[in-house]
């Protein structure tokens, strides 16, 4: 301990304790505060961001000897109060603010506010359109490609097909009937998720028959009843449930242990959050593509820090003002790896 009363300047660079507004020997430790406005934070995927970026930032307090508070609001699916919530974060001088969108074409008007505090925005999940983000240079996304989780998601089915077609084609007419269950109307992750899943199945050349498609807005409980309906009206003949999150996958297998379905069909989910992951280890669900929460929010609260400090985010690999970490495909071969010890 005593090495870091008084180090010498070189010893500070080296362990990277400058920077970020870092204090020096004999300096009032300089704090920041973030305000982050959540679309919801009861969702699955979102309250897991949100604690990874309290454990993010304090890993970053302590690499740079900083303090950085942490403010979260929820807005309830709500994009006038997530507006509040942002006005009043910039109006009590929040040095940053990261906003995770209700409605992805409200970026321009929070982009404006910011902008005229000068104060850096960060957006983060729901992804602003490129137009928007292109207002000004102090704001970013920091998310990941949609796309590639729905190719992913379709690739666990070609496997499938390839390997086991009976267990995907129970009909054997060479087709796959499916039910889609999808996020929220608007989110990128619904659109396109929801498109690239059912092109890359195409694409290898598999015949598919949608036989029911419904927005559960990423949640467990309205995709359970949306899959009750779906029971009722085409029983056995659902061969796969394909779901935009994991939140939803488990949501249909609910509707088909209560149901009493004694064959499952293929469920494939998207998130891998620890419930999502446990029904993959359990063999409920086929298998799940990993959204890395945790380095999301690291490369959230990372580059807010480096804005605030007006630092280069170049080591934080940024495409422009984008910036999105890869998506990675879990089945059960790989499961264990993903799930956290505890
Ligand atoms: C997606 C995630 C969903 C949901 C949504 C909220 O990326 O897969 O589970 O959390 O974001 O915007
Ligand atoms: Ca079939």
């Amino acid at each position: 301990m005593k090495r870091f009363f008084k180090p010498a300047l070189s010893v500070l660079l080296l362990l990277g304790l400058i920077g970020c507004g870092g204090g020096q020997a004999g300096e009032k430790v300089h704090t920041v505060r973030i305000g982050v406005s959540l679309y919801r934070q009861e969702d699955t995927f979102i309250s897991l961001m949100a604690n990874y970026m309290q454990e993010a930032a304090k890993e970053l307090e302590q690499e740079k000897n900083i303090k950085i508070i942490l403010t979260f609001s929820d807005a309830q699916s709500s994009q006038n109060k997530q507006n509040d919530h942002v006005s009043a974060f910039l109006e009590k001088n929040y040095d940053a603010v990261m906003v995770n969108l209700v409605d992805r074409t409200a970026a321009a008007a929070l982009i404006d506010k910011a902008k005229a505090a000068d104060v850096p925005m960060i957006f983060f999940n729901r992804e602003p359109v490129e137009e928007d983000l292109s207002r000004w240079s102090k704001v970013c996304y920091i998310g990941a490609d949609a796309a590639e989780s729905g190719q992913l998601q379709g690739s666990l089915l070609v496997d499938l097909w390839q390997q086991n077609p009976q267990q995907l084609d129970r009909n054997g007419d060479g087709k796959v009937q499916y039910v889609m269950l999808e996020g929220d109307a608007g989110h990128q992750d619904s659109l396109i998720r929801t498109e690239a899943v059912i092109k890359t199945l195409t694409d290898a050349g598999i015949k598919t028959d949608k036989l029911a498609t419904g927005i559960a807005n990423w949640m467990r409980v309205q995709a359970s009843t949306k899959m009750a309906l779906w029971i009722e009206k085409y029983g056995d003949q659902i061969e796969a449930v394909i779901a935009n999150n994991d939140d939803m996958a488990l949501g249909a297998l609910d509707a088909l242990e209560t149901a009493g379905t004694r064959t499952l069909p293929v469920v494939v989910g998207i998130d891998g959050t620890p419930v999502g992951l446990a029904a993959v280890a359990d063999r409920r669900m086929l298998g799940t593509v990993y959204n890395d929460a945790e380095g999301q929010a690291r490369a959230a609260v990372r580059v807010t820090c480096a804005m605030i400090e007006g630092e280069s985010v170049e080591s934080l690999h940024m495409d422009g003002n984008y910036l999105r970490l890869p998506y990675i495909r879990i089945t059960r071969d790989n499961v264990r790896q993903y799930q956290t010890e505890t």
